[in-house]
């Protein structure tokens, strides 16, 4: 892959991130005012606010590459993200646990993938900071997984969306040394 190859990328995975985090922003707002538990509130209304964090972030990488958000994008994944905020007060509580956590695993990916990109660039001030924020979406994505995992109809919805959380809190049990 050649620079203007990775920098393509980058600027692609960026602007995936920027608009994403806005559904996700906006999705939180309406997943914690339907949870009934208080910590569970808090938690995703801690979770919310670092994903005001991220795409604030992630704007200032956009723009230090004099590359701007795709505005249909962004009107789209508004709609998303106020969709689905309505619908966590419809589908229970499983549902909005088990695709945010899909939802965290695909961010974590993201800012992964765009580390890598940014290396191959020479970009030294990013990597921090993309390499933070996997680290916190991988966070978010062990708090849904701890939601989501013992519920009865894992085995149905793991089956079709191939997101399985009992593998990552397998994984992060492995990386912490709980349960060793
Ligand atoms: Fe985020
Ligand atoms: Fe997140």
């Amino acid at each position: 892959m050649d620079t203007a190859e990775h920098r393509r990328q980058l600027v692609r995975l960026l602007r995936l991130a920027y608009s994403g985090e806005l559904a996700a922003a906006y999705a939180y707002a309406g997943h914690w005012r339907a949870l009934r538990n208080p910590e569970e509130r808090a938690q995703v209304q801690k979770i919310e606010r670092e994903e005001w964090e991220h795409r604030a972030t992630v704007g200032e990488m956009l723009a230090a590459l004099n590359e701007k958000p795709q505005a249909w994008r962004e009107v789209m994944m508004t709609c998303v993200g106020r969709t689905v905020a309505c619908a966590c007060f419809f589908i229970g509580y499983f549902l909005p646990m088990y695709f945010a956590g899909k939802l965290e695993h695909a961010n974590v990916m993201e800012y992964d993938g765009a580390a890598v990109h940014a290396a191959h660039l020479g970009l030294d001030r990013f990597i921090p900071e993309l390499h933070h924020m996997s680290a916190t979406e991988r966070e978010h994505e062990v708090f849904f997984s701890q939601a989501a995992v013992k519920h009865p109809l894992l085995p149905l919805v793991k089956a079709i969306f191939r997101w399985d959380p009992s593998e990552v809190l397998a994984v992060e049990a492995a990386n912490t040394g709980i349960g060793t």
